[in-house]
């Protein structure tokens, strides 16, 4: 699967979203490095702090699934947004925590323009196991 056919997948999950409180969709395409592409919507709820966003409902789900640390190849992230859509900061821990610093990290918007970083790009100086 190429980057645009990621990209293509995101664009498509925001049909599954559960956002009857935002009103705002947003899907998750994640690449594993086997090729296997695994889906990721927001699901939101009426008491608001136990809403999931996409891109952790997709890594857990790949975790589901049996994936390990190192698995991770690419995840697309697409909102019907203006500017390009980036994983919110508890999302960027959770992609940290499995994805390696070269991880890329697919940002769209609404029209669908792609920018391409890494996870050590999108989140510099990140919390992972230190030395004591
Ligand atoms: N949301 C995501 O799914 N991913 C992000 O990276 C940003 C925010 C969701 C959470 C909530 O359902 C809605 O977008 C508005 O914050």
């Amino acid at each position: 699967m190429n980057q645009q056919q990621l990209v293509e997948r995101a664009r498509q999950l925001k049909e599954n979203a559960y956002s009857p409180y935002s009103n705002f969709r947003v899907g998750a395409a994640l690449l594993m490095k086997d090729g296997t592409v695994i889906d990721g919507v927001n699901v939101e709820n009426v008491s608001f702090g136990a809403t999931n966003c996409a891109e952790r409902t997709a890594v857990f789900t790949a975790i589901a699934q049996g994936y390990k640390k190192g698995d991770f190849e690419a995840v697309a992230v697409s909102g019907d947004t203006v500017d390009f859509l980036p994983p919110c900061s508890i999302c960027r821990q959770v992609l940290v925590e499995f994805g390696d610093p070269d991880f890329k990290v697919l940002l769209t918007n609404g029209n669908a323009d792609v920018k391409e970083v890494t996870l050590e790009e999108l989140v510099p100086l990140a919390f992972t196991e230190l030395e004591m």
